[in-house]
């Protein structure tokens, strides 16, 4: 498997750029036109953009976890690396990552049952956002 290494580090940015560029614009765009329109227009514009998310987010969520887990045996050793200060600092990362996937999870799983207000919908992003920073920061730090 560690011959794939570069090809799997490629699929995990890439997934990686993909959840967090979504979450953020999210965030830092949508929820900057609240300002402009009508609450019902913002109901109709987030329910498009849930529903367009939806579509391939779940894909890419899953070839994240997927290519982490790959990178995680290579880097890893299996958990050899439990105990150094990169083990650490990676434990970390996965355990946030998974703080994510169950916030993301529960939120689709809300979405669908419509149970998915307007201020939850605010705040599972903003947690999400938060928690993926922290990733992205621990990603790179763990290294140095
Ligand atoms: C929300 C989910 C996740 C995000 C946003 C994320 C993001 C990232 C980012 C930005 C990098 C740096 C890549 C680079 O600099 O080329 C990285 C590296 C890494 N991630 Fe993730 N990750 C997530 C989930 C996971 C999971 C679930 C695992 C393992 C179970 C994992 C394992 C790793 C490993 C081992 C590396 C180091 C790869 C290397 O540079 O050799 N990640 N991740």
């Amino acid at each position: 498997m560690a011959a794939w290494y570069p090809l799997i580090l490629l699929l995990h940015l890439a997934c990686a750029i993909l959840f967090v560029g979504a979450v953020a614009f999210e965030v830092l765009v949508l929820e900057s036109l609240h300002r402009q329109f009508e609450p019902a227009v913002m109901a109709r514009i987030e329910a498009a953009v849930m529903a367009r998310a939806r579509r391939f987010m779940p894909f890419v969520v899953a070839l994240l976890f997927l290519s982490g887990f790959a990178l995680f045996d290579i880097r890893c050793n299996g958990f050899a690396c439990i105990g150094s200060r990169f083990g650490w600092l990676l434990a970390i990362k996965v355990a946030l990552a998974f703080g994510v996937l169950a916030v993301f999870v529960t939120a689709v799983r809300a979405a669908m049952r419509g149970t998915m207000d307007p201020c939850r919908f605010r705040r599972t992003h903003h947690l999400v956002l938060g928690l993926m920073a922290a990733i992205v920061v621990l990603a790179k730090l763990m290294f140095y």
